[in-house]
C-alpha cells in the first residue's frame, strides 16, 4: 500500500446473469473477500474498506437468454440476479455493496458519462463496416476475423454496416503506453506478466476507436445513449463505469465526486486474465478522458481448468461452486482454492485436489494440532489454561515465529506482493507444522510422567499461544474455522468439541 493511503476500495468483475455461477465466478470473490478481510484488520477499522461485487444485466447475450426462457429481459435478470447473490451469501462473502447494471444510480452515471465525452468531442458518430461477433460482442475488422471467424472465441462473425458512436481511445494510446511505463505505476497492471502482455499489444497495434453503440433495431435491452433515439449503449461501455457509478456522482461542473476514489484511497480491480483488455486499455482511457484518477492495481488473475481444459455446458464439466461447498465445507473450498495454485496462475481444478489438501493441511496439520493441544490441557490441566514460564531454545524460536505472524509480519497479501495467499496461507502453516514437531520431538506425555509440571505448563501454554496467533492468520481466509477455534481456546478455560476436520476416507 502507498504511504498516506488510509483508505481501501476493492472490486471484482461484474458477472453475466445469462448462465449459473461457477467455480471461476467464485474464485474472485473469494481472493477480494480475503482481501478485503485482510484490510479491515490492517486498516484498523472496517469502515475504511469498501468491497464492491455485482451482476452485467445488459447486452446481447442477457437478451437471447432471456428470450429463450421465454421470459422479459428484465423479469429474467431479475430471477437469474437471485442465484449470484445466493451464492455470494453461501461462501461468506463480505462484500459492502452489489450494484446491478440495471439500477438507476448506474444507468444515471453512464449516461453522465457518455454526455460528458460527447460534449468533450471525445464521443462521435460514425458508420461502422466490419465484422461482428454476437457472443462476444466484440467488432472485428478483415484482418482480425481470418476464415470469418471471431480471433476470441472461434465462432463464426457476421458482416453488418451500420451507423454507430465511437470513443477516442486511439486519441490517448500514447498517453496510455507512457502511464503504464512510469515507474510509478509498476503495481498498475498486475502480475508483471500481464503488464508486459497489455504493453507489448499497445506497441504493436494501433488502437481502433471503440464502438460504443448498438442500433435499438438490432439490440433493445441496454442504456439509452442520451443524445441518439436510436441506439442503447454496448455493454462493455455500460459495464466499466460500475466502478464509479456505485460509490460517487458528477457534480455540475462534470467533476466526479466520491469518497471512495479520492487521493487517500487505494483502489484495486480484482479480475480474470480474459478480461484484461477491456481492463487495462478501455477503462484506464475512460477515466482519463473524463479527468478522474486511476486505480492502484488492476490484478489478472489465472483460471481454473479441469482437466486442463476451459469448462464448457457443452462439455458438461462445469463446477457448482455451492455443490463443492455442501460436499466440503464453506473453508475447506475458500481455503483450496486460495492454496492450491499461486494467484496469478492458472490452476487444475479436481475433488480429488481438495480431499487431498484437505487430509494433509486441515486434517493432520491444523486439525491435529487443535485437537492434540486441547486433549493435552484438558488431562493435564483439567481444561485450564496454564500461564507461561521460561522457554528453551527452541520454544524461543516457536514464540518468535508466533509473534511475527500475530502482527502479520511479511504476509505477502500486498498489490506489490502480488495479493500472494498460496505463500501468506504457506507461512502459516510453516508455523503450524513447527509446533506439530515440536509435540512430536518434546514427548509430553514424558514431562507428565517425570511431573515436570512447570515445564508442562510452559509447553502447552506455548501451543496454545501458537494456535491463536493461528486462527487470526486464517481468520481473512477460514472465518468460520477461525472462529471456532478461538471459541474452543476461551481466555482461561477451554471447551473442547469435535475434532474441526475429520479425515475424508
Ligand atoms: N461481464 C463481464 C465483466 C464485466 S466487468 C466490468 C464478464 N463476465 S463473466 O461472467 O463472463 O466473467 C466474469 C469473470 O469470471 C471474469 O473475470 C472471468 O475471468 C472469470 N472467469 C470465468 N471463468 C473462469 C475460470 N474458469 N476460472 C477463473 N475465472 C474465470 O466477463
Amino acid at each position: 500500500m502507498k504511504k498516506g493511503n488510509n483508505k481501501f476500495y476493492i472490486t471484482t468483475p461484474l458477472y453475466y446473469v445469462n448462465a449459473s455461477p461457477h467455480i471461476g465466478h467464485s474464485y474472485t470473490n473469494i481472493a477480494a473477500d480475503a482481501i478485503a478481510r485482510y484490510k479491515r484488520w490492517a486498516l484498523q477499522d472496517e469502515k475504511n474498506v469498501h468491497f464492491l461485487t455485482g451482476t452485467d444485466e445488459h447486452g446481447q447475450k442477457i437478451q437471447a437468454a432471456a428470450d429463450e426462457a421465454k421470459m422479459s429481459a428484465q423479469d429474467f435478470v431479475d430471477k437469474t440476479v437471485l442465484q449470484f447473490k445466493d451464492l455470494w451469501k453461501g461462501l461468506d462473502i463480505s462484500c459492502d455493496d452489489f450494484i446491478r447494471t440495471t439500477e438507476d444510480r448506474h444507468i444515471k452515471t453512464v449516461q453522465r458519462v457518455l454526455e460528458i465525452l460527447h460534449k468533450k468531442g471525445d464521443i462521435y458518430e460514425g458508420k461502422y463496416e466490419g465484422w461482428y461477433c454476437t457472443p462476444c460482442e466484440s467488432f472485428w475488422t478483415e484482418s482480425q476475423a481470418v476464415g470469418k471467424l471471431c480471433p476470441d472465441c472461434k465462432r463464426p462473425v457476421e458482416k453488418i454496416t451500420e451507423t454507430n458512436y465511437f470513443f477516442k481511445l486511439s486519441k490517448y494510446q500514447e498517453w496510455l503506453i507512457q502511464y503504464i511505463k512510469n515507474s510509478d505505476n509498476v503495481n498498475f497492471i498486475k502480475p508483471p506478466k500481464r503488464m508486459n502482455e497489455v504493453l507489448s499489444f499497445l506497441e504493436l497495434n494501433k488502437l481502433t476507436d471503440l464502438c460504443i453503440s448498438r442500433p435499438k433495431e438490432r439490440l433493445n435491452w441496454g442504456i439509452p445513449v442520451p443524445f441518439s433515439s436510436e441506439h442503447v449503449t454496448y455493454v462493455w461501455f455500460d459495464a466499466l463505469i460500475n466502478y464509479i457509478s456505485a460509490v460517487g456522482h458528477f457534480d455540475e461542473k462534470d467533476k466526479y465526486v466520491s469518497k471512495w476514489w479520492g487521493p487517500d484511497v487505494e483502489i484495486v480491480h480484482l479480475i480474470g486474465k480474459d478480461i484484461l483488455r477491456q481492463h487495462a486499455s478501455y477503462w484506464p482511457i475512460m477515466l482519463h478522458a473524463l479527468g478522474i484518477r486511476q486505480p492502484d492495481t488492476i490484478f489478472g488473475h489465472g483460471w481454473w481448468l479441469i482437466d486442463q481444459a476451459k469448462m464448457s455446458k457443452s462439455k458438461g464439466n462445469v463446477v457448482s461452486p455451492l455443490d463443492m461447498v455442501n460436499q466440503f465445507g464453506i473453508d475447506t473450498y475458500r481455503y483450496f482454492l486460495l492454496r492450491d495454485v499461486p494467484f496469478g496462475l492458472d490452476g487444475n481444478f479436481s475433488e480429488e485436489g481438495i480431499v487431498k489438501r484437505y487430509n494433509s493441511d486441515l486434517a493432520n496439520d491444523l486439525g491435529n494440532l487443535v485437537y492434540r493441544t486441547l486433549t493435552m490441557v484438558e488431562k493435564y490441566f483439567e481444561g485450564n489454561v496454564p500461564e507461561i514460564g521460561a522457554l528453551n531454545e527452541r520454544g524461543q524460536q516457536i514464540a518468535k515465529k508466533t509473534k511475527a505472524l500475530a502482527q502479520d509480519i511479511g504476509f505477502p497479501l500486498a498489490a506489490d506482493a502480488g495479493f500472494d495467499f498460496s505463500a501468506t496461507l504457506g507461512k502459516i502453516w510453516q508455523l503450524i507444522n513447527m509446533a506439530n514437531k515440536y509435540i512430536e520431538d518434546t514427548k509430553p506425555w514424558n514431562l507428565a510422567k517425570e511431573n515436570k509440571t512447570e515445564e508442562l505448563k510452559t509447553f502447552i501454554r506455548l501451543l496454545i499461544d501458537v494456535i491463536r496467533a493461528v486462527a487470526g492468520g486464517i481468520v481473512f481466509f477460514m472465518p468460520h474455522t477461525a472462529e471456532s477455534i478461538l471459541e474452543q481456546i476461551g481466555k482461561e478455560k477451554i471447551k473442547k468439541g469435535k475434532p474441526l476436520f475429520p479425515r475424508i476416507v
